[in-house]
């Protein structure tokens, strides 16, 4: 297994897996306009040239970056690649200096095995929001912030 950056030529299978699971109410849909724009935050983990999870990191502020649009085919869930995505946006934060890593989520569990802690979405500054003006539940969001920090000095 290879974790990479996303190449344009992977847009479809990310339009795919990401839109398999917004159809049963998981994740936000995402159209191939918004991957094209987006193509340099995503990652994608590969297994014998078949793209088997996809995932992106976005940069909202000096210190903070959003772990978005994670997704894990169906028939390669449970085998610790979601986790493999996430600790890579964790060395990718680390990389670019960035202290603070959140996911507004339903998978709390999945989250937290990865570190992550639940908080309040009180504690996050007017900025993470921007985006939310476009999903369809806001302004009554039901998933749950999660954050993790990031030691800037350890290995
Ligand atoms: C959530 C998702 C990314 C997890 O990916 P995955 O590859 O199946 O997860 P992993 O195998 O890396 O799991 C890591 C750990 O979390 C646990 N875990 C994973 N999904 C879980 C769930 N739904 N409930 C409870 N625990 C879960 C695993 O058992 C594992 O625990 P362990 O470290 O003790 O063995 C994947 O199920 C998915 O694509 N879901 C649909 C889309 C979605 O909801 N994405 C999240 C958007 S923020």
């Amino acid at each position: 297994m290879v974790i990479r950056k996303a190449k344009l030529t992977d847009t479809e299978a990310i339009h795919k897996l990401v839109n398999f699971y917004a159809k049963k109410g998981l994740m936000l849909a995402r159209s191939r306009s918004s991957i094209y724009e987006n193509i340099r935050n995503y990652s994608v983990m590969e297994l014998d040239d078949e793209v088997v999870g996809i995932g992106a990191l976005t940069i909202l502020w000096a210190d903070l970056a959003e772990v978005r649009t994670l997704a894990v085919k169906e028939n390669h869930s449970r085998k610790g690649v979601g986790k493999k995505l996430v600790e890579y946006f964790l060395y990718e934060a680390k990389e670019l200096g960035i202290k603070k890593v959140f996911t507004l989520t339903y998978q709390t569990e999945f989250f937290l095995k990865c570190g992550f802690q639940e908080i309040s979405k009180e504690h996050m500054p007017h900025k993470i929001w921007k985006d939310c003006l476009n999903c369809p539940k806001f302004p009554n969001c039901d998933e749950v912030l999660m954050c993790t920090e990031i030691d800037q000095k350890g290995e």
